[in-house]
């Protein structure tokens, strides 16, 4: 049976390996994207895969944007809620506009797009919702407390929401990457890259998005159909929960 998937944020950095391998592991996939139309054409040429332009940080917008997908390849079967969004900076120094963006993308996206797709998914009686949080909702990171309150309230969502899908064959699962080699990464000061945060990740190097996108093929899987509600960590070894 084909999946139908859609990917958050999908036309660059873990979004695309993700897209990418879900579409080699059998499944149609579509992707959204907030802003970046090049990169949005660019990638759609490589791999076929059609990209939808929404914010996710606008439920209105979500509704319309799945409305779409759904029109065009069928209910969606996996969501994969990936799109984020940085803001770094030392505590005193957050504005209230980079709390709110990070807040409205990475933790209310994960709501908009979640919610409009739910009551589909428990009348079919089959949904798998794979939510990318970070280490740093894990573990906190100085610079980061808009980010890491936004990723650790994603923690709190799938645990809560998987307890739901259960009883109508939904699993709701969190993926905790460390520091993956992507865009996002690469604009962290260098200095701090290299000194910092590469010595305290025991395997020596930086994560692949590929990595990541494997661990989302299983959980997205038939096979992975009596794991819910759980954290999988891929972050090199550094942090172990
Ligand atoms: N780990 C350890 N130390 C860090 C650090 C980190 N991640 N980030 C900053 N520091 C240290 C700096 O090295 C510096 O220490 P020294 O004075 O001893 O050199 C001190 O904290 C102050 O840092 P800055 O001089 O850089 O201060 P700033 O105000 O100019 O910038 C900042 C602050 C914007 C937070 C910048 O340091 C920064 O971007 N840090 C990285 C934050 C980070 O880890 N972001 C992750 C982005 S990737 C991501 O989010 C994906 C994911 O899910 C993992």
């Amino acid at each position: 049976m084909t999946r139908i998937a859609l990917v958050t944020g999908g036309t660059r950095g873990i979004g695309a390996a993700i897209a990418i391998a879900l579409k080699e592991s059998g499944a149609q996939v579509a992707v959204s994207y907030a802003g970046n139309d090049e990169a949005a054409a660019a990638f759609t040429a490589k791999t076929g895969i059609k990209a939808y332009k929404w914010s996710v940080a606008d439920y209105d917008e979500c509704v319309a944007g799945i409305a779409r997908v759904e029109a065009d390849l069928g209910p969606v079967d996996i969501l994969v809620n990936n799109a984020g969004i940085t803001r770094d900076g030392m505590f005193h120094k957050l504005t209230r506009e980079a709390w709110q963006a990070v807040i409205d993308t990475n933790l209310n996206g994960v709501f908009n797009m979640t919610h409009p797709i739910w009551p589909g998914m428990r009348s079919r009686k089959f949904g798998r919702v794979i939510n990318i949080s970070s280490i740093n909702g894990q573990k906190g990171q100085m610079g980061q407390v808009n980010y890491s309150a936004s990723k650790a309230g994603d923690l709190g969502f799938t645990k809560a929401l998987a307890q739901e899908g259960a009883f109508a064959g939904i699993t709701v699962n969190a993926i905790c990457p460390g520091y993956i080699g992507t865009e996002m990464v690469r604009a962290v000061p260098e200095k701090v890259l290299n000194e910092k945060i590469i010595p305290q990740i025991p395997v020596g190097r930086l994560g692949e998005p590929e990595e990541i996108a494997r661990c989302v093929v299983f959980l997205a899987s038939d096979d992975a159909g009596f794991i819910t509600g759980s954290t999988l960590t891929a972050n090199g070894g550094q942090f172990v929960v």
